[in-house]
């Protein structure tokens, strides 16, 4: 019986009230007398029949709407039909779900969504609202907060801690400032707290610990300081927690070793948190899937105990302080596709200290295995051939390795890159390159590797990077390297390569960084070159190569930098290089002769580089070259002085000439000024990019999963 009146009061009373009805005064009076006093205090509350005003008022301050999703919010319909809303069963007329996700819809989240006194959940995700969050303190009902991935700027309202049903709160990927509510800890039902990647500030509130039913914390990417609370060792039910990319400190929190059920995610990356890892981190945390403690200052032996984590897939402790032997424990772990250690002070001197590497080809789902800059000293061992089939990502660059590469390396066909840069490796590397056909990157740079580049190299067509720089690398360029087709840099540096430049350079149509200097090559600038036509980068300074400045380049509008210098070109420089925007062009050290363009590139002596030809002159006055006329002249006086001079003097000239040859070939002309030094530069660029690599790919910034994609 009250159900039904109660029936008839709501539908009554979603429309506009219509004065003079006495049906429904009277069933109005019959559900007051019924329900009595304490049901009146809800008058106090907004009228039932206003949620639609509240929903239209919401409407009108949204700015941008590129979908056109509002043309069917009107009043031709019930607001419960309207796209993106929900309305109450046992309330009819009540909106309980306000959902619009990725709609682009621009503008203030109106404040009357805080009058919508009976949403439970709220989620404008992934849109561009700015500005404040709603007023919260009458939604006693929001179960589900989800505004991540817009533009909010505000700090986030105290009054969220009286939303006491709250479920879910994600306000990832926004621009709010100010601190975590230190009074979140209230929240006593919820099970996800996401605010990733947020201008907040101040500490991790120690109260979150009383969160217990908490499954999901994401805190990453927000500057928060101080030391991790060991509250959080009372989260139970926590399965994921990412707090990296902050600012915290002091050692790794020993009250999270109590999590050993729940714990399957835990990232703590990109912090400055030291001192040494607990021993027993292994065995208390035997459930973990996922574990990323890099870029931090740990110190001390990479804990045994990680061997026992049977489940754990992906291991990330790279840029640390680590020191010892890398432990054979890690073996035992089945399930791990992802082991990156680079930027340590792991050490492995002796063959009982690559017992680990041996170790490593039982763990057969690896797919990638980071070893850089480490202390990895002696050679490879012969195992490598037997690390898992699926291997695709190989880099032990930046150690102490030496000796040949075991051919065995051959047998890892999935492998896409392979870098071993910056090591002290010997031998030729043509009895296995030409097997590893996936490959996309290569990088051998800084060795000792010798012997021609094997013909077997053009098998590998899907390389996009190819780095066989400083290195003793000799005989020709194989013209075979056309076949190349998604080349984008190629560096043959100081090696000594010998023979012309193949006019098959052409056919690399995606090529970007070309690096022939500091070779034997002789021979002229192929034309060819001309049709890389998305080419930034020229290098092929300190060779033997003769003949003129192809006029071809003046078609490499996108060229920036052209160092042909040290070289014997002769002849004119082509004025139509002028329309190049280079920022460096080094022409220096070569023969070229006759008057220097004045105009475009030329016109900036800061770009261009002359000096080292005889023959030059005029150009712009910044450029200091002799004046044309001036030097004809002194050139004819010349030529007559020495007409006369010959006869007298020609003995000494002679041994003048033989003189200045001889100093020329002592000049440290062949020195690789190409390349940075050994160790240094490389290791750093290396290293920013693969943290680089990893901060925008690893899962440790990963803030969740939707059918819209991946959020990190
Ligand atoms: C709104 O509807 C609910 C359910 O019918 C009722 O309990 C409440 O008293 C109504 N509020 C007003 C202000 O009419
Ligand atoms: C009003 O909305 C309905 C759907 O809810 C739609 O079919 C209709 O075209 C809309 N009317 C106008 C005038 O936009
Ligand atoms: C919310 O409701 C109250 C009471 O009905 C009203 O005074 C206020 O203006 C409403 N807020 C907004 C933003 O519409
Ligand atoms: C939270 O609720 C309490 C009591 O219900 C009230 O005193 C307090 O002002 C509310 N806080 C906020 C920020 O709205
Ligand atoms: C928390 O959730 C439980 C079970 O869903 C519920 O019984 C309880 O009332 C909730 N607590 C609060 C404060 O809403
Ligand atoms: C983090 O804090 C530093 C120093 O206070 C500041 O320079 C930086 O902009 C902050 N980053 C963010 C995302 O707020
Ligand atoms: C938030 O931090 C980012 C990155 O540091 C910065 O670009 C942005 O301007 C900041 N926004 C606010 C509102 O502080
Ligand atoms: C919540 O946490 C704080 C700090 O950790 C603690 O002092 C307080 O007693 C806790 N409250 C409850 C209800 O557990
Ligand atoms: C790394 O550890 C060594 C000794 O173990 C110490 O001397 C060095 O200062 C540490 N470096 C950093 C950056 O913590
Ligand atoms: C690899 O696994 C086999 C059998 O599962 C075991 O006998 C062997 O000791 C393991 N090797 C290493 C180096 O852990
Ligand atoms: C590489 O070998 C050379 C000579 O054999 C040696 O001087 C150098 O220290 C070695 N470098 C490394 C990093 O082992
Ligand atoms: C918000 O809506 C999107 C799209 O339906 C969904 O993927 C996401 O999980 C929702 N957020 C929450 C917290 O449920």
């Amino acid at each position: 019986m009250f159900t039904l009146y109660i029936l008839q009061v709501t539908m009554a009373s979603t429309r506009p009230r219509r004065p003079g009805k006495p049906s429904m005064l009277i069933l109005l009076a019959l559900f007051l007398l019924f329900f009595g006093a304490i049901r009146i205090k809800c008058a106090t509350l907004p009228d039932n029949s206003t949620d639609v005003l509240w929903l239209q008022a919401f409407r009108d301050e949204i700015s941008s709407d590129p979908s056109g999703w509002f043309s069917s919010w009107n009043s031709s319909s019930d607001h419960c039909l309207w796209p993106g809303i929900r309305c109450s069963r046992t309330h009819p007329g009540r909106v309980v779900a306000l959902e619009l996700f990725g709609l682009n819809l621009a503008g203030q989240i109106s404040s009357s969504v805080g009058n919508l006194t009976f949403l439970r959940t709220l989620n404008l995700s992934t849109n561009s609202f700015s500005g404040q969050l709603p007023p919260l303190n009458h939604l006693q009902k929001l179960q589900v907060l989800d505004l991540s991935i817009n533009q909010l700027h505000d700090t986030i309202p105290d009054a969220i801690v009286n939303c006491s049903k709250l479920r879910t709160i994600d306000l990832s990927k926004n621009s709010l400032v100010g601190e975590i509510p230190p009074k979140i800890g209230v929240l006593s039902n919820l099970s996800v707290l996401r605010l990733s990647w947020n201008n907040l500030t101040g500490v991790i509130p120690p109260n979150l610990g009383n969160i217990t039913s908490l499954e999901k914390l994401g805190l990453a990417f927000i500057n928060l300081t101080g030391n991790i609370p060991d509250e959080l060792g009372k989260l139970k039910s926590v399965s994921r927690l990412a707090i990296g990319s902050n600012r915290l400190s002091g050692g790794f929190p020993h009250s999270l070793l109590n999590l050993s059920n729940s714990l399957e995610f835990l990232s703590l990356s990109y912090n400055m948190l030291s001192k040494e890892l607990p021993s027993t981190i292994g065995d208390s945390l035997p459930n973990l899937q996922e574990l990323f403690l890099n870029n931090n200052m740990f110190q001390g032996q990479i804990p045994t105990s990680l061997g026992n984590v049977s489940a754990l897939g992906r291991l990330e402790l790279g840029s640390n302080n680590l020191t010892g032997e890398i432990t054979s424990s890690l073996g035992k772990l089945y399930n791990l596709h992802y082991l990156s250690l680079e930027c340590n002070n792991l050490e492995a001197i002796g063959s009982q200290s690559w017992e680990f590497f041996n170790a490593l080809t039982n763990c057969t789902s690896l797919e990638t295995l980071i070893l850089t800059e480490n202390q990895l000293h002696g050679a490879i061992p012969d195992t490598i051939g037997n690390l898992s089939p699926g291997l695709n990502y190989l880099s032990i660059g930046g150690n102490m390795l030496s000796g040949t590469v075991p051919p065995s390396i051959g047998r890892l066909g999935s492998l896409s890159f392979l870098g071993l840069e910056y090591n002290n490796l010997t031998g030729t590397i043509e009895e296995w390159i030409g097997k590893l056909t996936k490959l996309g990157g290569l990088n051998l740079q800084v060795n000792s590797f010798t012997g021609p580049l094997p013909a077997s190299l053009s098998q590998l067509t899907g390389l996009t990077e190819l780095n066989l720089g400083n290195n003793k690398f000799e005989g020709p360029i194989p013209p075979t390297l056309g076949h190349f087709q998604h080349l984008s840099d190629l560096n043959l540096s100081c090696n000594n390569l010998q023979g012309n430049i193949p006019i098959q350079v052409g056919s690399l149509t995606t090529l970007q960084t070309l690096d022939l200097s500091s070779n034997k090559l002789t021979g002229e600038i192929p034309e060819t070159l001309s049709k890389c036509q998305g080419i930034l980068n020229i290098q092929m300074a300190q060779n033997f190569l003769v003949g003129t400045i192809p006029i071809s380049f003046s078609l490499l509008q996108d060229l920036i930098v052209l160092n042909i210098s040290h070289n014997n070109l002769s002849g004119d420089i082509p004025a139509v290089l002028n329309g190049l925007q280079l920022s460096v062009l080094d022409l220096s050290y070569n023969n070229l002769e006759g008057e220097i363009p004045r105009d475009g590139v030329f016109a900036d002596a800061a770009v261009v580089l002359l000096q080292g030809n005889l023959g030059l002159c005029g150009g712009p006055m910044d450029l200091r070259m002799p004046a044309c006329q001036a030097f004809s002249l002194g050139k004819k006086v010349t030529y007559y002085l020495i007409r006369v001079l010959i006869p007298v003097f020609g003995f000494m000239s002679l041994a003048l000439l033989l003189y200045v040859l001889l100093l020329v070939k002592n000049t440290p002309n062949r020195e690789c000024l190409a390349m940075p030094s050994f160790g240094e530069n490389f290791l750093k660029v290396s290293y920013k990019d693969l943290a680089e690599a990893t901060l925008d790919f690893s899962e440790s910034n990963l803030i969740g999963r939707g059918s819209y994609g991946t959020v990190y």
